[in-house]
């Protein structure tokens, strides 16, 4: 898989996957992950990649020159999958849409800034728009990183135990059941008993229960009707 990340700050992006399971994606060549700068791309001599908003307002807009020479540069070596704005007004995150998008080749996030970007990159270019949470971050870099993430520890082989990724919590719409590791007694906090049992089924069928039990709790929007 390759993802292609368009930023005006890429070594915020850089940086996190210079350390996260990502980077061991990357070196394992399990996924390609490129930052482009904006910057270069910027008009004139100063390279100018943002502007006052028509109709007058707060906030700087990155403008559609810059974006569309970039987009357009990468679309010539490249067939994306999407092309993702990373957005507080996209469609929500969820681990369907992740596992959906961990089946793609090759990605295009951009990332906005300031005020966002010029509605005609989104209604030219952009083919889905995601929001990470109902919060307004100061760019879309740190949405990027998270969008990221998600996707690449589904990659077979990223992750060492194949099966872990899909006991996660959300992937059977289900919050995943409580952990344990040594000791199996601390200061009389102890392990249940069931899960050194050494008997599968009993133990799955626990697992189970405090799933739902735990889903009922946290999350009883996720449960089906
Ligand atoms: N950019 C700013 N806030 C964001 C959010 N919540 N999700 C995705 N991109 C964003």
């Amino acid at each position: 898989m390759k993802i292609d990340i368009i930023s005006c700050q890429p070594g915020l992006i850089d940086g996190f996957f210079s350390q996260s399971i990502v980077k061991n994606a990357i070196q394992s060549n399990l996924v390609e992950i490129k930052t482009h700068d904006l910057r270069p791309f910027g008009n004139g001599n100063y390279r100018q990649i943002d502007d006052y908003q028509y109709g007058g307002g707060a906030g700087m807009v990155l403008m559609i020159e810059p974006l569309a020479k970039l987009i357009r540069q990468l679309q010539e070596k490249t067939t994306y999958d999407q092309v993702i704005y990373l957005t507080p007004d996209g469609k929500t995150l969820n681990q369907k849409s992740v596992n959906k998008l961990s089946l793609s080749k090759n990605l295009l996030m951009i990332c906005g800034h300031y005020k966002g970007i010029d509605e005609r990159v989104r209604e030219l270019f952009v083919t889905q728009e995601i929001s990470i949470g109902d919060y307004v971050l100061s760019g879309g870099e740190i949405a990027a990183a998270v969008l990221t993430d998600a996707i690449v520890r589904l990659i077979p082989g990223v992750i060492n135990d194949e099966t872990s990724a899909l006991t996660d919590s959300f992937q059977d719409d289900l919050l995943a059941p409580p952990v344990y590791t040594r000791p199996a007694d601390f200061e009389g906090a102890k392990v249940p008993e069931i899960l050194m049992s050494g008997n599968e089924k009993l133990i799955n069928d626990w697992r189970l229960e405090k799933s739902i039990e735990r889903t009922t709790q946290r999350r009883p929007d996720l449960l089906p009707k």
